[in-house]
């Protein structure tokens, strides 16, 4: 069973995944930090993060792993570095290379099949390209206002203020959307959840049922909080 969450940034998707394993007691895969890594080991190798056949050569030599909630590079936990401001700006580019994007893929699809194929899997194409087939698909939104006040709760991004946060969500947004390879959108069969009006029990909550009922989007409606 795969439970694909994807969304952009700030609408709370790690924290409903790690929950919603948690609840389930199966284990979940942040794969944006999987992209984080191949930006680490890109700019630790000296590499261009435009330049994809040296991207792809430093991501190919690199062993990333991920266990238990952290990211590995060739078996160092590099948490820390993955959320610095650097590596940021720089994973747009190393993401939007096809060439460096299957061998992430392939690594994603791995370490899903490795745990017996279950596990909570977030990020951007998860529905639509990584696991089309997942049990099911939610596709989470949030106002811009609220993605940017809860991603200034972040520690990676809290020396930043909160206009320059929603700038860089904006820009990556725009990116994630707008690229060739695998771009930032709901699958046709996803059920779309807005979070800004809803707290993480009552995210977590919508997921379980649809979970229950075994049911993606196609005989879905949208959800979204009341607010009280
Ligand atoms: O979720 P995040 O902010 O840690 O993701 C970092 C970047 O990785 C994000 O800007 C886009 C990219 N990404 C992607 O292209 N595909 C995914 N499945 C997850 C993340």
């Amino acid at each position: 069973m795969v439970i694909a969450i994807d969304g952009p940034g700030g609408v709370g998707k790690t924290t409903v995944t790690r929950r919603l394993a948690t609840l389930l007691g199966i284990e979940y895969l942040d794969t944006g930090a999987t992209y984080r890594a191949a930006a680490v080991a890109a700019l630790r190798g000296g590499v261009d993060p435009h330049d994809e056949p040296a991207v792809l050569a430093a991501v190919q030599s690199s062993e990333i792993a991920y266990e238990d909630g952290v990211i590995f590079l060739d078996g160092e936990p590099v948490v820390a570095a993955t959320r610095s401001e650097g590596v940021t700006k720089a994973v747009t580019p190393v993401s939007a290379h096809p060439r460096v994007r299957q061998h992430i893929v392939a690594l994603q699809r791995q370490w899903v099949a490795d745990r017996g194929g279950q596990a909570v899997v977030e990020g951007r194409d998860i529905g639509t390209v990584v696991f089309p087939d997942a049990l099911v698909k939610v596709y989470l939104t949030a106002s811009p206002e609220v993605r940017a006040a809860r991603r200034a709760g972040d520690t990676e991004a809290s020396q930043l203020s909160v206009s320059e946060i929603a700038a860089d969500l904006h820009r990556r947004d725009h990116a994630d959307s707008t690229r060739q390879a695998s771009p930032l959108r709901k699958a046709e069969d996803a059920v779309e959840i807005d979070t800004s009006v809803m707290d993480v029990e009552e995210v977590v909550a919508a997921i379980l049922e649809l979970v229950a009922e075994g049911r993606t989007g196609s005989n879905a409606e949208e959800i979204e909080g009341t607010g009280s």
